[in-house]
């Protein structure tokens, strides 16, 4: 059985990626500090696994990550641990540099060490995979194509730098030391347990309680959105068929303005659980103060993974948004453990003047 050390998986896209990975009987030991956008609940169900070991701590601690490495020896190293939220990291930045430079910058030189005491196959197969964004590469016109893996880095906001500055470093490590590191660059993500301040599950939650809609600027703003659990099995391939120095870009081929994305949701919620009033969600839809350096549009090409790695996204938009809804629609306590703690002062501090 191979042991992988995944950072963040108590997160959104790293409890998606724990819970896939148990199914294929790889033994994991999940590393993650529990930040506000941390939370046990999306480990629901790992509680009495033996082969899912959960150590709370921040990547960050050297001392830490060494004896994990030391005691558990993994195969795998797959770097989902981040704070991740633009909007945070613009009231914010400190937080990002310490956590996405600093720490992952700690982590990635105690994985060095460790690797250098591997010897023969060991040392041959081991992979250090860092998950990040296609936010690196900043912000594109309606006409421009599509992000590759050779578009040059970017990035606008102090979360897409901090993010460019750990993929500069693992990428380092791998041109000066040749430790076997591997980049994913991914737009975004949505699906269960994503943390309600970002866009899609924010408009669900607020929709379903008949609260405002803030939409930044005019909503023209586009995305290209990913399922996260194909998210998930394209970090897979990447572990199991990329070669170490390159990097991947994924993505959805399914790009969005935001205001598309907010009827969505309110055509959907207004499917499932009809409104009292039989008023349409969508008039809840409230235009809001932009965000300051809002990157216009990021679009994916992801025609390398596709055709080096046999990868492609299986759910579509249509799919995954009903799954999503779903998921949200059963997990009323996930929500409201969520809206009770940290949460409520961030969406005051946010929405509050815009
Ligand atoms: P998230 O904010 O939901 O989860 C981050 C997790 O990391 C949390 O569980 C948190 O407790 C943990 N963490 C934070 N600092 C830590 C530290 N110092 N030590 C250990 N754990 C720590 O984020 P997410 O949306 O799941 O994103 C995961 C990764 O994927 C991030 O690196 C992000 O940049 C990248 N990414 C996200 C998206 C997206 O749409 N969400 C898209 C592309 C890439
Ligand atoms: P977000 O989910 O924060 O992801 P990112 O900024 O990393 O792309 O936001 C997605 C888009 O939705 C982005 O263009 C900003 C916009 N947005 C709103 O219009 N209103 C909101 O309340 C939030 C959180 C985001």
């Amino acid at each position: 059985m191979q042991t992988y050390l995944v950072t963040g998986g108590a997160g959104f896209i790293g409890s998606n990626f724990v819970h896939g990975l148990r199914k294929q009987e790889v033994r994991i030991i999940n590393l993650d500090l529990l930040t506000y956008a941390g939370n046990m609940g999306n480990l629901a169900g790992l509680k009495d696994d033996p082969d899912h070991v959960f150590v709370r701590g921040d990547i960050g601690c050297r001392e830490l990550v060494c004896k994990l490495l030391a005691e558990h020896r993994p195969d795998a190293i797959v770097n989902f641990a981040a704070e991740s939220h633009v909007d945070r990291s613009i009231v914010g930045p400190e937080a990002f540099v310490q956590t996405n430079v600093e720490a992952t910058f700690k982590l990635l030189d105690e994985s060095k060490k460790y690797w250098d005491t591997l010897e023969g196959e060991a040392k041959e197969d081991f992979r250090f995979l860092h998950v990040s964004t296609d936010e690196v590469f900043g912000t594109l016109d309606l006409e421009a194509p599509p992000f590759t893996e050779t578009t040059p880095y970017a990035p606008n906001s102090p979360y897409s730098a901090s993010k460019a500055s750990s993929d500069h470093f693992v990428r380092s490590y791998f041109h000066t030391y040749g430790l076997p590191t591997l980049i994913t660059n991914c737009s975004n993500n949505y699906g269960p347990r994503q943390f309600p301040e970002k866009l899609i599950p924010l408009m669900f939650i607020n929709a379903l309680a008949g609260k405002p809609l803030p939409v930044y600027g005019d909503g023209q703003n586009v995305r290209d959105w990913l399922y996260v659990t194909d998210h998930c099995a394209a970090i897979i391939a990447v572990l199991e068929k990329g070669v170490p120095g390159q990097t991947y870009n994924i993505g959805g081929k399914c790009e969005k303005t935001n205001v598309d994305i907010v009827k969505a949701v309110c055509r959907l919620l207004d499917e499932v659980a009809p409104p009292a009033d039989g008023k349409s969600r969508e008039e809840l839809i409230s235009f809001v103060k932009d965000r300051p350096g809002h990157d216009f549009r990021y679009a994916i090409n992801c025609d390398k993974i596709e055709s080096e790695l046999g990868w492609a996204p299986l759910e579509s938009f249509e799919s995954g948004m009903s799954k999503t809804i779903r998921w949200y629609m059963e997990n009323d306590q996930w929500i409201q453990d969520i809206l009770s703690g940290e949460y409520a002062n961030w969406v005051d501090q946010n929405y509050k003047e815009r």
